[in-house]
């Protein structure tokens, strides 16, 4: 391995939580059903085929493109809400230990999300310029599990699928990396399911993963 491409959401940051609650307020207000379970469907799907996932509970009249265009605008509003007050003191010292350790020992690090707020989200994180590459919502016409925005990220960097490790807490990020031809480290509800090639308890176990020289 030569480099490691991390998901962002439910990875680096706990913002899977504040997607979970923002489409929990969509979702209770159309009186769709909506837990924690049914959230994981949604992790590292971009914005409008989460939508498309809880819809497939909706039981009123049928709805334009327009009005889910409405829908997912406002679902993203709620959540930008919850992206104000975040701040570098939200990284977690074990992820940001994780990452330095990571670069000490020469790794590329890149980041590989779904989501379109990622510049926002890494700037707010004070990672703004950390990661060598970033891949993301903004750059790629398929999402997870479309290998697409990992592909990207490699390229990015200037290597081979094979010299990277993805980091994912999502199924959908998993088959990803696979697809694309990428080992997968899993943290979280992927972990829990054993969909990684490595299903870790936490972030650091990458430490012992990966070798301390790239090779
Ligand atoms: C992924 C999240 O990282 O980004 C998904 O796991 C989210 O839950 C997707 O739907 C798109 O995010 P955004 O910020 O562009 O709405
Ligand atoms: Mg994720």
């Amino acid at each position: 391995m030569k480099a490691v491409i991390f998901d962002l959401d439910g990875v680096i940051c706990s913002t899977d939580e504040y997607h979970y609650l923002a489409w929990k307020t969509l979702a209770d207000s159309l009186n769709i059903p909506f837990d924690r379970t049914a959230n994981n469907r949604l992790r590292g799907v971009s914005r409008m085929a989460s939508l498309d996932l809880i819809l497939e509970q909706y039981r009123g009249p049928a709805l334009s493109c327009v009005e889910k265009e409405a829908l997912v605008n406002r679902k993203n509003q709620i959540y930008r809400e919850s992206l104000k007050n975040m701040s570098p003191q939200d990284l977690s010292p074990e992820v940001r230990d994780t990452l330095c350790e990571l670069r000490a020992r020469g790794y590329l690090l890149a980041i590989g999300s779904s989501s379109k707020n990622t510049p926002f989200i890494l700037n707010q994180l004070g990672l703004g310029k950390f990661f060598d590459a970033v891949s993301d919502g903004n750059n790629i016409k398929n999402s997870k599990p479309d290998p697409e925005v990992f592909q990207k990220a490699a390229d990015f960097l200037g290597l081979q699928p094979k010299d990277c490790l993805v980091v994912e807490d999502a199924l959908s990020g998993a088959a990803a990396a696979h697809s694309g031809g990428m080992t997968a480290a899993c943290v979280g509800d992927a972990s829990a399911q054993g969909a990684g090639d490595y299903n870790m308890s936490s972030l650091s176990d990458l430490l012992k993963i990966l070798p301390e020289h790239p090779e």
